[in-house]
């Protein structure tokens, strides 16, 4: 009885922290613009429409572009010697999350509105989402973190111009504001964030 108490209470605690990660939908990998006409629209916007949500296949999509897997190990974008040393994080109005793309899930890693920390407040407070690129220097050299973290970005850039999004990479923040808020270790990097939403 005492063991069955137990369970249920184990049970009911891992339901609500599971409960706070955000399960998200199988990306949807046909479609979209002709890769000319994207190519022709990509570029930066900064006046995000704070009324408008992503909704939730809309954002699984965005991030399967950016940083999904698209073969067994392997993603949507390059890495040097495939060591994947760039991790999305997340920024919502409820928290910043992870995206374990294996998982195909947001894992919340802080709870509550930080987007004050990103700066630009006529941007990121309006922007729904912000990708955050952060770079782990225990798998590859900062140099080529850098270099690598591009291609995410640019993905967005593509699939934003595809998608009717708003998109816009910003170097321009307080890196150890960021680091702080997401809790970040001494050997991760945070390089660039991205701003998403649709346009006012
Ligand atoms: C590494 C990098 C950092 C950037 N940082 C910022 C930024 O902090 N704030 C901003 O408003 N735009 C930023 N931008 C966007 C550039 O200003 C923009 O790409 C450039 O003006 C060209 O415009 P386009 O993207 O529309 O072609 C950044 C772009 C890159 C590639």
């Amino acid at each position: 009885m005492k063991k069955g108490l137990i369970a249920i209470a184990l049970f009911c605690i891992a339901s609500y922290v599971s409960a706070q990660d955000i399960n998200l939908l199988s990306p949807t990998k046909t479609g979209g613009k002709p890769l000319m006409e994207v190519l022709n629209e990509r570029q930066s916007n900064r006046n995000f429409d704070s009324s408008k949500q992503l909704s939730t296949q809309t954002l699984s999509d965005l991030l399967w572009a950016a940083y999904g897997f698209n073969r067994p190990e392997k993603r949507t974008v390059p890495s040097s010697q495939n060591r994947q040393e760039v991790d999305v994080y997340v920024m919502l109005s409820t928290g910043v999350y992870f995206y374990d793309a294996k998982a195909n899930k947001l894992i919340l890693k802080e709870k509550g509105d930080l987007r004050d920390v990103l700066g630009q407040p006529e941007i990121s407070k309006n922007a729904p989402v912000s990708l955050i690129y952060v770079i782990n220097l225990d798998k590859n050299g900062r140099e080529t973190g850098y270099m690598d973290a591009g291609f995410p970005v640019q993905n967005v850039y593509l699939y934003c111009a595809s998608a009717g999004l708003g998109t816009v990479a910003r170097g321009s923040f307080k890196r150890p504001d960021v680091h702080n808020a997401l809790k970040l270790t001494e050997k991760q990097e945070v390089v660039l964030v991205q701003p998403v939403g649709y346009l006012k």
